[in-house]
């Protein structure tokens, strides 16, 4: 018996030998190899192919880029480069050479980077980890790429005390630009520009303050990014800086990078690995949150360039927007990131542009926070704006709150700041206001504009034509002034804007852009006055519900509750009504939950308490109790920061019986309604408590309550009876499908699951109160083992499959 054992145990471990010697040999690179910069070129690559160490052709260019990329990913993404990004023709070559490590020459054999001189190299190796990696004639490391950074870090990198990392200068241009990330010699993790000419570094602009305050052995003492993709910083003590939030991360396998991208934010991205699924690479954290207003000294130009204007692109991740404001152009029209120069620069010699032909450009919501030379405080909106007209040093005025800074150019720090009520006085000749401009910094102005230029001819004619001209003027602002406070009439007691249906249609650009569709109809996004709104265009109404319309829409209005999706306006005109809502960026509850990528253990968790204290408010807080009848994934919405917001809320009285009753007989949506709709008894709040009971099923284990084929008949397991199975079976594990952060966190997936199957009990008056349920799912009070929830269960536990 024990010679086969013998042998078995022999023959497997030289197979094992015979396997690690192939991929030595396919993966190690030995002294002498080399590769040639061709746009089709063969990298090396590591051993598990997920990276490669090659030539990168430049977009639109004849050069090409020696680095390293992802090499399963179809997008290219590129996580390092030597220093600078030289950029190289065909015919270059790169090789691994015996005194200068790797060495990168050009096609007539001029050396252009090199990794350093060495001797006594063995071979190299481009690592699993996207570490390329230079080994001695004794197996010790020489050189690695993870040492010398681009702008990215990978998981098991580590940044040392004094390490820095580099954004790039643009997309496409891979040459040293302002960001910096350093982990300072103090400890301290900090982001900030550089003054790129000299290497100064500027004021910080996020800073994880790990540095040492008084205890050198509290303080950071390096960067890592963990090789299960978490990114911290590592105290001398031993404790840990989180910039990945704990448990953040999502389930199953990602690539996943940080990298500070060339407009100054650091993020950390993830990719599935299955790349079956069309994806892409998406965000799990961005610091700073809002690089616009993280700048805190007057040095530098802040995120954008100088006289440029930053605000915050929402719809495209918190990434940050620069415009040049009107009465300023790009310096570099290619780079929308860089300075903007002035169409006029004040004079204060005789030569320069008479006092009438100069003007002011009025910018609503943008500020400049530095380069103050005169301070007037207090004064008038009026005199601010005739000061800087008759001061020659004066560029710009800023006016907010009975005070004026007037400021000499070049502006930095600029941004778009819709909290404070600022105004920007630009001044600037005659004719530039027409200019192309940013629609969103100058709303409201086009009658004005078209009235100045009218005046701008008749200047200088004659003293009459001025006043005209003023007197127009004065008469035009009244209008334009009138206008747009008239949108902002009040409906009677609430503070509701009333709209107009050909706003609207302007807001939605034509009812184009669909969110999404429900019961009440469809919901489109739209624009109004800069702020994005989601516009909802019933249809199905009830005949001669105009009261019944207004009476809802006030209630509605009057609900305010952080866990609600607050209604902004309306309109109803003729046949017309529409509902205009705060916009969610985040999408629905349905689409974060059974996406492709199954969502984190905590955002789930704190969705499902803030749905119930939403529900809670809307039961037992608000003036008027309002059921919402048809509680669901899709009506939850999610905020920026993942908070559960109900939407839809105050409109189930809203649809006729009639309407109402079609497909399933029944107000709500098959799969979340309660029993008891079927039966002819009063519907109560408990009606939102058996839905509510099903969707925390649902964020529990992210399946579906009912599972639909494409003719919507319905198969597979009914979610409660399942839920109830798994938890008789002492099977959470599988009704989690395994989720580990869950079932690291079983008390809480016990709770939750408990309190569950009450809310789903057939018997509505078995099922608790929202109020009770907040104090179940926070764990102020005990959950009793709950009874089954049906008459006639079916007791058994599918395993998953
Ligand atoms: C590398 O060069 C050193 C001298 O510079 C020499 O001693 C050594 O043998 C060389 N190694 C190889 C593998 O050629
Ligand atoms: C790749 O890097 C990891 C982590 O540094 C190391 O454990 C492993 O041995 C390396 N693999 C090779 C083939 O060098
Ligand atoms: C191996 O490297 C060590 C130090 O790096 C050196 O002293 C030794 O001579 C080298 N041996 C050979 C055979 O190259
Ligand atoms: C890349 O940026 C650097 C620094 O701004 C600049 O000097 C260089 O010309 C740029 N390269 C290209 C190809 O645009
Ligand atoms: C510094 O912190 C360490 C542990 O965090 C503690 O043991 C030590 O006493 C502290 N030293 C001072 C001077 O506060
Ligand atoms: C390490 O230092 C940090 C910061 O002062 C402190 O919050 C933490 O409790 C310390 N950890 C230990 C184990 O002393
Ligand atoms: C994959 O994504 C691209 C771009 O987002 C899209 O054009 C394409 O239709 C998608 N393909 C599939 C099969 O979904």
């Amino acid at each position: 018996m024990q010679k086969p054992l013998c042998l078995f145990i022999l023959s497997t471990f030289f197979l094992q030998i015979l396997v690690s010697a192939q991929q030595i040999e396919v993966n190690s690179i030995s002294v002498g190899a080399s590769l040639t910069a061709a746009p089709e070129a063969k990298p090396w690559l590591s051993s598990s192919g997920d990276f490669a160490f090659g030539f990168h052709q430049l977009q639109g260019e004849n050069t090409l880029l020696l680095s390293i990329w992802y090499d399963k990913i179809p997008e290219k993404t590129i996580i390092w480069y030597p220093e600078g990004g030289p950029r190289i023709p065909t015919g270059s070559k790169v090789e691994l050479t015996n005194g200068s490590g790797l060495l990168l020459t050009d096609p007539q054999g001029k050396s252009v980077w090199t990794s350093g001189p060495v001797s006594d190299i063995a071979f190299a190796v481009m690592n699993d980890t996207g570490n390329f990696m230079i080994f001695g004639n004794n197996s010790q490391n020489i050189w690695e790429s993870f040492s010398f950074p681009g702008d990215t870090i990978l998981p098991s990198q580590v940044l040392e005390r004094n390490g820095v990392v580099y954004s790039k200068t643009s997309k496409t241009n891979f040459s040293r630009g302002r960001f910096q990330l350093r982990l300072l010699q103090d400890g301290n993790l900090v982001l900030n520009t550089r003054d790129i000419e000299s290497g100064y570094a500027y004021t910080d602009y996020y800073a994880t303050h790990t540095n040492d305050l008084g205890n050198q052995s509290n303080s950071g003492e390096r960067l890592v990014f963990d090789s299960i993709g978490y990114l911290y910083v590592q105290r001398r003590n031993g404790s840990r800086f989180d910039l990945t939030p704990k448990q953040e991360l999502p389930f199953g396998e990602y690539y996943y990078r940080t990298t500070l991208d060339f407009d100054g934010v650091f993020t950390q991205y993830y990719h599935p690995k299955d790349l079956t699924a069309n994806s892409t690479w998406g965000t799990i954290w961005s610091y700073p949150e809002n690089i616009c207003l993280s700048f805190r000294a007057p040095e530098d130009s802040g995120a954008c360039g100088y006289n440029n204007v930053c605000s915050l692109d929402q719809e495209n991740g918190n990434r940050p927007k620069c415009e040049c404001p009107k009465g300023f152009s790009l310096v570099d029209p290619s780079n929308p990131y860089g300075d903007c120069k002035p169409h006029f620069f004040p004079n204060c010699e005789g030569g320069g542009p008479k006092r009438n032909a100069i003007d002011i450009i009025e910018l609503a919501d943008i500020d400049w926070p530095y380069a103050d030379y005169v301070i007037m405080n207090p004064t008038t909106e009026t005199e601010c704006k005739d000061s800087c007209l008759n001061d020659c040093f004066c560029s710009v005025a800023i006016y907010r709150g009975n005070k004026c800074w007037k400021k000499k150019l070049p502006l930095s720090n600029g941004k778009v700041d819709y909290s404070l009520g600022v105004k920007a006085f630009v001044k600037s000749l005659k004719g530039d206001v027409d200019l192309p401009k940013n629609p969103h910094f100058s709303r409201a102005k086009n009658d004005r504009k078209s009235l100045i230029i009218v005046g701008s001819t008749l200047l200088g004619t004659s003293v009459f034509a001025n006043i005209v001209l003023i007197v127009v003027l004065c008469v035009g602002m009244f209008l334009v002034y009138h206008k747009s406070t008239r949108k902002l009439d009040p409906v009677l007691e609430t503070n509701l804007v009333r709209f107009t249906y050909k706003e609207l249609v302007q807001a939605t650009n034509g009812f184009k852009d669909e969110l999404g569709r429900g019961a009440f109809g469809i919901v489109y996004k739209g624009v109004i006055r800069t702020n994005t709104v989601a516009v909802k265009k019933l249809d199905r109404m009830v005949h001669d519900g105009e009261k019944e319309f207004k009476t809802e829409v006030n209630a509605i209005a009057r609900t305010h509750h952080k866990n609600l999706v607050q209604l902004l306006g309306f309109c109803d005109e003729g046949e017309q009504r529409l509902l205009v809502y705060e916009y969610m960026t985040n999408g629905t509850l349905a689409s974060f939950l059974f996406g492709k990528m199954r969502p984190g253990w905590n955002p789930r968790c704190n969705i499902a308490l803030g749905t119930a204290k939403g529900l809670s408010y809307l039961h037992e807080e608000c003036s008027v109790q309002i059921i919402h009848c048809d509680i669901k994934p899709q009506n939850i919405l999610l905020d920026e920061y993942y908070n559960a917001r109900i939407s839809d809320f105050g409109l189930a009285k809203l649809l006729s019986m009639n309407q109402s009753r079609t497909n399933t007989g029944i107000r709500g949506t098959k799969g979340y309604v309660a029993p008891e709709w079927f039966r002819n008894t009063p519907v109560t709040v408990t009606v939102d408590v058996y839905s509510f009971g099903v969707l925390l099923l649902e964020i529990v284990s992210c399946r579906k309550s009912v599972k639909e084929n494409e003719n919507g008949d319905e198969y597979g397991t009914i979610l409660t009876d399942w839920a109830w199975d798994c938890y008789q079976e002492r099977r959470l594990d599988v009704f989690v499908e395994n989720d580990l952060e869950a079932l690291d966190d079983y008390k809480k997936l016990t709770t939750f699951v408990m309190v569950g199957l009450w809310c789903v009990q057939e018997n509505p008056s078995l099922r608790p109160t929202m109020r009770k349920v907040i104090q179940m799912l926070e764990g102020v009070i005990e959950v009793p083992e709950p009874p089954c929830p049906f008459p006639f269960p079916v007791t058994f536990c599918k395993s998953s499959n």
